[in-house]
């Protein structure tokens, strides 16, 4: 079929919106009609080129969700109308990450997907006759995508998918990171350092598990009051000091719990030196720049501090993703806030640019049904 897409054609230009080919799934996929998908900072690392991983031509976006319009063969866990959120982090069930418990990264397809592929090899994208790789397993910066069946957790129909797009990435890594990695414990006090997507998911897990005390710290004025109200209790200005000013209103000793959200590995020292002695966990969950290093004194080791590093949030996605979204449908979570802008596909690049002028927390690429 032709469908319309978002191509990166050439690092560092906009993206090029125009027609491709979208073959039809083959076993072990489906083909999902795209309804919404978030704009996130991954989608402008590798369209500017700054990811020494990334690669062109091929179609960009990763926080989507639609509806299944057609399966492939042996397809089992989903139909065609069940609606979905796509997954950059599978979960096939079967291999030796996916059956233990600590950790949800599976390993079933990681090489073909790194590479751009589907998992036998091929791409279903092509454009005149050559082929566009598929981006992070997912593609859904274009009105149709074919992902593998492992890839698509099968959301309950009554969650609007505008909205529930933003549970595909960040919203999820934020929650997870809380809820799973580091399993904050009730009465606790916790940092969050960032009060982007992630923190602000953060933020909110904290709140969910029970946190008595949840310090947000970031830069802007405007992202501490979203981190209100996801439930901070204190909100920081960011800098030098701000380990001080935590050991300040922690009674000289630390938080329970610590979160990074920012990629700065600054930070990253800083959510270390932030968490208490004796049992304080920092939770990093930002990407860093290729080369960087973590800072820590191994001091802060030795006296009890830990440090956990956080993928997706540890979510199993085709479990944990459907669960999230439960929860906001049951008021527990508040996603409105969080989505500043609804565009159209062919708006694209004016989503990297409200990114980059950080205009708003995320924005929707909205597709017309
Ligand atoms: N681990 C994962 O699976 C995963 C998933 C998605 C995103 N990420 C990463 O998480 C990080 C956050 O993502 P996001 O979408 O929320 O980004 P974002 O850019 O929207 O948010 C980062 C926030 O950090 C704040 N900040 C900058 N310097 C600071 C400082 N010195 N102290 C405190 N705050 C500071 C900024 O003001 C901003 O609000 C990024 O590095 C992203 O790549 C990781
Ligand atoms: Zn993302
Ligand atoms: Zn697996």
């Amino acid at each position: 079929m032709r469908i319309k897409a978002a191509v990166l054609r050439e690092f560092g230009a906009p993206l090029s919106v125009e027609e491709v080919d979208l073959a039809e799934p083959k076993t072990g996929e489906v083909l999902v009609r795209l309804a919404a998908c978030g704009v996130c900072h991954t989608d402008l690392f590798t369209a500017s080129g700054a990811d020494p991983s990334g690669y062109a031509p091929a179609v960009l976006g990763h926080e989507g969700a639609g509806v299944v319009e057609r399966v492939g063969e042996g397809v089992t866990s989903v139909a065609p109308g069940d609606h979905v959120v796509t997954l950059f982090s599978p979960q096939c069930r079967e291999c030796v990450h996916c059956l233990d418990s600590r950790t949800n990264l599976c390993l079933a397809i990681r090489e073909q997907q790194n590479q751009g592929f589907l998992p036998d090899g091929t791409t279903r994208l092509a454009a005149g006759g050559e082929p566009i790789r598929h981006f992070m397993g997912t593609s859904t910066f274009a009105e149709y995508t074919v992902m593998p069946e492992i890839a698509l957790a099968r959301i309950s129909p009554e969650a609007p998918l505008d909205r529930a797009c933003v549970f595909a990435c960040g919203l999820s890594t934020g929650l997870g990171a809380a809820i799973n990695t580091a399993k904050v414990a009730a009465g606790s006090t916790c940092v969050v350092f960032g009060a982007g997507l992630v923190g602000l998911g953060a933020i909110a897990g904290c709140r969910l598990q029970g946190a008595e005390r949840i310090v947000a710290v970031d830069l802007s004025a405007e992202r501490l009051d979203l981190a209100r109200g996801q439930g901070a209790t204190d909100v920081l200005h960011g800098g030098p000091d701000t380990v001080q000013q935590v050991l300040d209103l922690t009674g000289g000793l630390g938080a329970d719990y610590t979160f990074e959200a920012t990629g700065i590995v600054a930070v990253m020292r800083q959510a270390v030196e932030s968490a208490r002695m004796g049992w304080g966990l920092a939770t990093i969950c930002g990407v860093a720049g290729k080369g960087e290093t973590l800072d820590v004194v191994p001091r802060f080791l030795i006296t009890g501090r830990r440090v956990a590093g956080s993928s997706f949030g540890g979510v199993k996605g085709r479990d944990g993703v459907p669960q999230l979204v439960d929860r906001w449908l049951g008021g527990e979570i508040d996603v409105d806030p969080l989505i500043s802008h609804r565009l159209t596909l062919a708006e694209v690049n004016r989503g990297f640019e409200l990114m980059e002028a950080q205009d708003g927390i995320r924005s929707v690429i909205v597709f017309e049904s």
